[in-house]
């Protein structure tokens, strides 16, 4: 979705890296404890060693919903992630996202009216009641809402399988978006085949699926998918292990099943950051998501060999709209009394997705996942 973010001035655009750190450094002096600077693990280097806390997007969201004081939140992330944050704040917090630009295709290819289209075909051929939609968190605040209202709930890709599981202990099919391969992953990893599975096409008259199709359907897999992690191929995974026969796999569950079933370990960003962490000296790890991360991988474990499995550089160009100057601009603004690029959810939203949100940390804090603030 094209959302429009003003030029900024030149004293950003053209300040010297040396110039913007110290505009950052003073502006987070002048907030003080006002300020939480939230960064996803895809930033750059230049962004997220200004983070208060850093995370995948679950541990992110539970920053958010657990930190009362601060009173402005600078999401460095894209736009589902702050406006995630701003439903599960409060009224006295406010959240800003440094460029306003910064979406997520995969988040695109679903919007409310197909979605609402999608139901009420789907309510033509099964019996909607039993069917329980999921949303995968990189969606927008209309679809989370949807999901609430509907009696589903969020998930992300590190709960996607207690999410899952929750589903269908309350229903007999689950309607999953926007990400098809996270969907089948977890479908596949609570021991369902192919045959419980059905892509649901949203260009197509009932997804392009027949009746019998939704009927025998456990899962309804909405076609979407991540630009980024559908690059990694099985192929890149059979060169790394004969360049690097005991070097091990590592994989996000936005990436293709084939990739997957190849893999040593899936899971979400902050999984991945652990499996690295816990690596013993001299491991070699070919890991399959953002390039960004990866190359911090690599420079954060000199004693280990960390190395992304595409050859070819695979970044997420959205996460990248978040830049130094940007960061400068919109904290230099708070710092001022201004506030720029806040990302407000309308009250009717709010109330429906934050039900679906919570569902997810209440489900995600039953099975013992927590985080702290570093
Ligand atoms: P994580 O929740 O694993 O950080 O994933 C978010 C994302 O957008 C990955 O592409
Ligand atoms: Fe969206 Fe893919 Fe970028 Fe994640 S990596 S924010 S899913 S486009």
């Amino acid at each position: 979705m094209l959302r429009l973010q003003a030029p900024l001035p030149d004293r950003y655009t053209q300040a010297h890296p040396d110039e913007l750190e110290a505009s950052i450094a003073a502006a987070k002096e002048r907030l003080g404890p006002q300020l939480l600077v939230l960064g996803h693990h895809y930033q750059r280097p230049e962004v997220i060693r200004w983070a208060d806390a850093t995370g995948d997007s679950f541990k992110l969201a539970q920053f958010a919903a657990a930190n009362e004081d601060a009173t402005n939140i600078v999401f460095c992330g894209v736009h589902f992630m702050a406006e995630s944050a701003d439903i599960l704040t409060g009224d006295h917090q406010r959240v800003v996202l440094p460029d306003a630009n910064a979406g997520c295709s995969m988040a695109d290819m679903a919007d409310l009216d197909q979605v609402l289209e999608a139901w009420e075909e789907l309510a033509t051929v099964t019996d909607v009641e039993a069917l329980v939609p999921v949303t995968y968190m990189n969606s927008s605040a209309a679809l989370k809402a949807f999901v609430g209202a509907q009696g589903g709930a969020v998930c992300t890709s590190s709960n996607a399988r207690t999410v899952l599981e929750w589903a269908l202990a309350r229903g007999e099919k689950v309607l999953f978006f926007p990400d098809q391969h996270l969907g089948r992953n977890t479908a596949y990893d609570l021991g369902y085949d192919g045959t419980h599975m059905r892509v649901w096409d949203p260009r197509h008259d009932l997804g392009g699926l027949t009746e019998p199709d939704v009927k025998d359907a456990t899962f309804l897999l909405w076609k979407g998918h991540c630009t980024v992690h559908q690059r990694f191929r099985p192929e890149h995974v059979a060169a790394f292990r004969s360049e690097h026969p005991d070097g091990e796999v590592l994989v996000h569950p936005e990436c293709s099943h084939d990739v997957v079933v190849e893999a040593d370990h899936v899971g979400s960003t902050e999984r991945i950051l652990e499996w690295v962490d816990a690596a013993p000296a001299g491991a070699v790890l070919g890991v399959a998501t953002e390039i960004h991360m990866v190359q911090r991988l690599a420079a954060d474990h000199p004693d280990k060999t960390v190395v992304s499995l595409d050859p070819l550089v695979c970044p997420c160009s959205t996460m990248f709209r978040i830049d130094g100057p940007h960061l400068a601009w919109c904290l230099d603004a708070l710092a001022d009394g201004t506030v720029v690029n806040q990302i407000v959810v309308d009250p009717d939203t709010t109330r429906w997705a934050r039900v679906a949100l919570e569902r997810m940390l209440d489900l995600a804090g039953a099975a013992g996942q927590t985080a702290t603030v570093d």
